[in-house]
């Protein structure tokens, strides 16, 4: 398998065919190229720039800000070498077939990293074997590119084809490359009489973080998005970009680009989600955040220097770009449709804006070239409406520890996974998509709730459908694998499973309805309990189970459950094999050529190479996956087979009797094919009746028997033919789920719905959680609120946490928070943020009692995130949050704002945070939770009457120990008791009396009214207290 003997004849034969080396060289030394047309443009451009790629990247790279220029060496494939191109002088032909298709690829394909099929394995050559060898761990040797050639040796590394998502993940995920997977295709009979080479490689995928379909290295809890943005570039123009906004244009930020509408369209091709977006130039950081792509396409015009700010702010947030010519077409939505599943009605084209339609061109024509022809069959597009949904900015989404950790960024310890009781994947990912973008309409949640609710109240139904969905597998991701014409049998079994239990489920939720039904309606609460009992069944309707059972029943039907696992013991016992193989065959230095002169020790079993199962012909216990009842010729060829089989053991019966030769049996052996054996005494005896021994021992032989050499060719004729039955029925079966996409994909989307609801309703009762009152008001009324992550934190230490209450509306809209370092100040902040966001997710929240107005937007400036990589200093990206806020913030909306000024002097962090009150109060009017250590901001605010003071305090005991009073009272504490939190952390005892004596001094100064340490604090504004 690993020696191409053939391969040898046609690069002999091709090797001085004037034609060839034309093709080649022309490819080099001139515009001309021998590639589609699709790619001319890229040809035009390498013809300056000879490694300018047609599509090429900027991966997370931290420091160059203001420079869009590509540096040659990020790009995926780093700088060409010179020396590897041919030198055009020489009459010796310059590669032989398989490295001349693989530096053509190389050429094709410059922005990738290319791994070439070669047999069982997939090879890296040239410049990308020196590259990429060691980073993938691969052992790197060298070929002679011709026999006895005085040209340096190539390069190469490889590895087991079987392999491939090992080295995908570290190239793709890790390294954030694009890889062009270049697999053989056996060349037909005339092309290759014609000189062609036996094997053609051709790239038939390129593999991009953004374009993974069903790599096993997906994260199966998060959605794979890949994003294309649209901006027009006229009007982000330097000129306009003055004249419009007062920032600086020498600090990146969104704030200090002119106001654009920017379209944005993101797809998950694993799940084939689509989704559009428009929204302003100054949002889009947060709303890129809240996508979290895996990579981003932008035009090709944004290199360009003039729109660098453009990319370093997408490059801030470690987004990995892909540059791509524009279309040369005008594209519209009548474009997307060939992308689309069946059904596209769903969906009214006039809706999307025109950013909105760029966007989505730029995105599928993208997604085309990187799948090379294959078809995506993509959901109908959905809108997102940015006024239909709570926007967390960038910042809370970070700072509010929603989807990870600040402080390291891990998934444990943020808000998702103290949330995260949902029992399936594609649930997860529905959870994390509400969380990140909670709704905005009343109903939306209510409905949400309602369903939260029903879960709470009963149990039984609870329990249910929580067990069932564990049977559930992920059916969006499992049906994508049919439409790219990649599901196999386990998958279609899979997917049964989903079908039959989606069955199940529905059966409970129509048995709970029922009894719902049954029961007398409480008069007190008709109307939320009419609404209520309508949740499960309006659900329960938008089923559609009539066709996807028959498809359900259909591949049950069909597949031999016990054949495939046992299908599936044999191929890890061949994998087993592979591995152990797999060491000596990266040990076999240089691949075909030099194979033969290896020593037999570590030269490999050629039949061994091949991955896949072993054929119709030699398998000689056979292993079918397909039941014979599934369809009417499998049903024959396994009656003809079953006949062959008694007639075989007739045959070698009657051969026994008639040779008087017990011991014979009818065998098939790999080198010998089908023979008869015999041992011992039978081995003379049978000789005077078949004298031709194929081979022989001491006490055996083995000879052919034309009937058995006949019944046996007709054995595996037979069982080829099953084969290929069983192949055509999978393809039927393939058939039929890419009909139901889909039901089934609506299917999937309400389990996702219940496994959510069952997961809130479990989250509430365990943490004892209340459900919140929404409307459409502006005020937030929260009793005895908690911090669900913290809480959870300190229950685990055995410790109780304090809840807090906060009433902001028409009396108060901004509460400025006083108190001691370690107090609570910034976990009550974020706590009522949270509670916000939770409601509007739909979920319960952690409070006695809670009654919000919707939040339009949540904005967070919470201390502790330096940017000094990006160049930003502390007080800096202090401003720069802080500018968003006063900007975008409505009367609607819910900012906290902790500490603001502390990166500066005392006078200049009190002016600032004056301001920043006096802007929220007076221009913003949102609500506003306001932490600060600058006890002046207390007293310049007293005229501002919608403005209340409230703080947290140290309990001292008389000897000497102390505690935090978590609860909040209305009133200035002027007293950080810094100096307790210094001991605490253990500043040595001589620093600690020097400062108490410098703050002794330093007292009367900062506090203009004199309270001096001891003193009680003194509570302002009691008249309104
Ligand atoms: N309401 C509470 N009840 C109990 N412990 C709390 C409460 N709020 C905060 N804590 C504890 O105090 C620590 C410090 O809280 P933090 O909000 O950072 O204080 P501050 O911002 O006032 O310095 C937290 O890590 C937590 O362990
Ligand atoms: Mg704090």
């Amino acid at each position: 398998m690993l020696l191409r003997q053939s391969d040898y004849i046609a690069r002999a034969v091709i090797r001085d065919t004037a034609k060839y080396q034309r093709l080649i060289h022309r490819s080099y030394s001139t515009r001309a190229t021998p590639f589609p047309s699709s790619t001319r443009r890229w040809h035009a451009s390498r013809a300056t720039h000879p490694t300018q790629p047609r599509w090429h990247q900027v991966a997370q790279t931290r420091g160059a800000k203001r420079k869009a220029t590509l540096n040659l060496d990020d790009t995926p494939q780093g700088l060409v070498k010179s020396k590897a191109l041919p030198d055009l002088d020489d009459d010796e032909p310059d590669y032989p077939p398989l490295l001349q298709q693989v530096r053509n690829n190389m050429l094709k394909f410059s922005h990738c990293v290319v791994l070439t099929r070669v047999g069982g394995f997939y090879e890296l050559y040239f410049e990308h074997a020196e590259e990429f060898a060691p980073l993938l761990n691969l052992k790197k040797s060298k070929r002679k590119a011709v026999r006895g050639s005085k040209k340096p040796a190539v390069p190469m590394a490889g590895f087991p084809a079987y392999q491939l998502d090992r080295y995908l993940k570290i190239l793709v995920q890790d390294l954030s490359k694009h890889v062009a997977i270049s697999d053989e295709f056996l060349n037909d009979a005339p092309k290759r009489a014609k000189g062609e080479p036996q094997y053609n490689r051709r790239v038939s995928r390129i593999v991009t973080p953004g374009t993974l379909i069903d790599e096993h290295f997906m994260d199966p809890w998060e959605n794979n998005y890949l994003l294309s943005i649209h901006v027009d570039p006229e009007a982000l123009k330097k000129e306009n970009a003055v004249k419009i906004s007062p920032g600086s244009s020498s600090v990146s930020s969104v704030l200090n680009l002119p106001r654009t509408e920017v379209g944005l369209a993101w797809i998950d091709l694993s799940s084939g989600d689509f989704l559009t977006q428009s929204t302003d130039i100054a949002s889009l950081p947060s709303v890129v955040a809240r996508i979290k792509p895996r990579e981003i396409v932008l035009d090709s015009i944004f290199e360009k220097e003039e729109h660098s700010r453009m990319v370093a702010i997408l490059k801030e947030d470690g987004h990995i770009i892909t540059f791509q010519d524009p279309s040369e077409q005008h594209l519209t939505v009548a474009d997307w449709i060939p992308m689309l599943e069946d059904v596209v009605d769903d969906f009214d084209t006039e809706d999307f804006t025109t950013g909105e339609v760029a966007a989505g061109g730029s995105l599928l024509h993208y997604v085309k070239h990187q799948l090379l022809g294959s078809r995506t069959r993509l959901q109908a597009p959905i809108r997102h409406q940015t006024e239909d949904h709570m926007s967390i900015d960038k910042n809370s989404l970070r700072a509010l520890e929603i989807r990870s950790t600040i402080r390291d960024g891990t998934y444990e310890g943020s808000l998702l996974h103290a949330l995260k009781k949902t029992v399936t994947k594609s649930g997860t990912r529905l959870l994390t998509q509400r969380l990140s973008a909670p709704s905005l309409s009343l109903s939306t949640i209510n409905d949400r709730l309602d369903l939260v609710e029903e879960m709470i109240e009963y149990p039984q139904l609870r329990q249910d459908v929580i067990t069932l969905l564990g049977n559930t597998f992920d059916s969006v991701r499992l049906v994508t694998k049919f439409t790219v014409g990649r599901g196999d049998a386990d998958d279609l079994m899979e997917l049964s499973r989903t079908i039959l239990t989606t069955g199940d489920i529905v059966n409970s939720l129509e048995e709970h309805s029922m009894l719902r039904n049954a029961m007398p309606v409480d008069a007190q609460n008709e109307t939320t309990e009419t609404r209520r009992r309508q949740c499960i069944s309006s659900l329960r309707k938008r089923f559609e189970l009539g066709s996807p059972l028959q498809l359900a029943t259909r591949i049950h039907d069909a597949i031999d459950e016990e054949g495939l696992s046992e299908y599936h013991r044999r191929e890890d016992d061949e994998a087993a094999e592979m591995e152990g193989l797999a060491q000596d065959v990266l040990g076999r230095e240089a691949g075909e050529e030099d194979l033969k002169e290896m020593p037999k020790r570590i030269q490999p079993k050629p039949h061994m190479i091949a991955p896949s199962f072993k054929s119709a012909t030699d398998g000689r216990d056979d292993v079918w996956i397909m039941k014979r009842t599934a369809s009417p010729t499998l049903k024959r060829l396994h009656d003809t087979l079953d006949a062959m089989t008694e007639n075989k053991v007739a045959l070698e019966k009657e051969l026994r009797q008639r040779l008087g030769a017990e011991s014979l049996t009818l065998k098939w052996t790999p080198n010998l094919a089908h023979i008869a054996h015999v041992k011992g005494k039978d081995a003379s005896r049978v000789t005077a009746h078949y004298p031709k021994s194929l081979s022989s021992s001491k006490s055996t032989r083995s000879f052919q028997i034309p009937e058995w050499t006949q019944l046996g060719a007709q054995l595996d004729e037979t069982r080829f033919r099953i084969r290929t039955e069983e192949q055509r029925v999978l393809t039927d079966l393939r058939e039929d789920v890419v009909q139901n996409l889909v039901k089934l994909r609506r299917n999937a989307a309400v389990l996702d719905e219940l496994d959510v609801a069952c997961a809130f309703g479990m989250l509430a009762l365990e943490k004892n959680l209340v459900r919140p009152i929404l409307n459409a008001g502006t005020s937030h009324n929260v009793v005895g609120g908690k911090h669900p992550v913290v809480e959870a934190g300190l229950s685990e230490n055995g410790r109780k946490f304090a809840p807090n209450d906060c009433l902001l509306g028409d009396n108060e809209r901004i509460w400025l928070i006083t108190g001691p370092n370690m107090a609570g100040k910034s976990t009550y902040l974020r706590q009522n943020a949270l509670i916000s966001i939770l409601a509007q997710t739909g979920s319960y929240v952690p409070a006695e009692y809670a009654e919000i107005g919707l939040v339009d937007k949540v904005f967070s400036r919470v201390g502790s995130a330096d940017n000094l990589y990006q160049d930003q200093s502390t007080f800096m990206v202090e401003m720069l949050e802080t500018a968003q806020i006063l900007k975008e913030a409505t009367p609607r909306s819910f900012v906290i704002m902790d500490e603001v000024g502390r990166g500066t002097t005392p006078e200049d962090g009190i002016a600032v945070g004056y301001a920043c009150l006096h802007h929220l109060y007076h221009v913003n009017q949102c609500r506003t939770l306001f932490a600060t250590h600058f006890h002046a901001l207390t007293d310049m605010t007293k005229d501002f009457e919608k403005l209340g003071c409230y703080c947290n305090d140290v309990a001292e005991e008389p000897n000497g120990k102390f505690s935090y009073v978590h609860r909040l009272r209305k009133g200035v504490n002027r007293q950080s008791h810094a100096l307790k939190v210094a001991r605490v952390a253990g500043l040595p005892e001589d620093a600690i009396a020097i400062a108490a004596q410098v703050l002794q001094k330093l007292k009367p100064r900062v506090m203009p009214h004199g309270e001096g340490a001891g003193e009680r604090p003194v509570l302002r504004r009691q008249a309104t207290a």
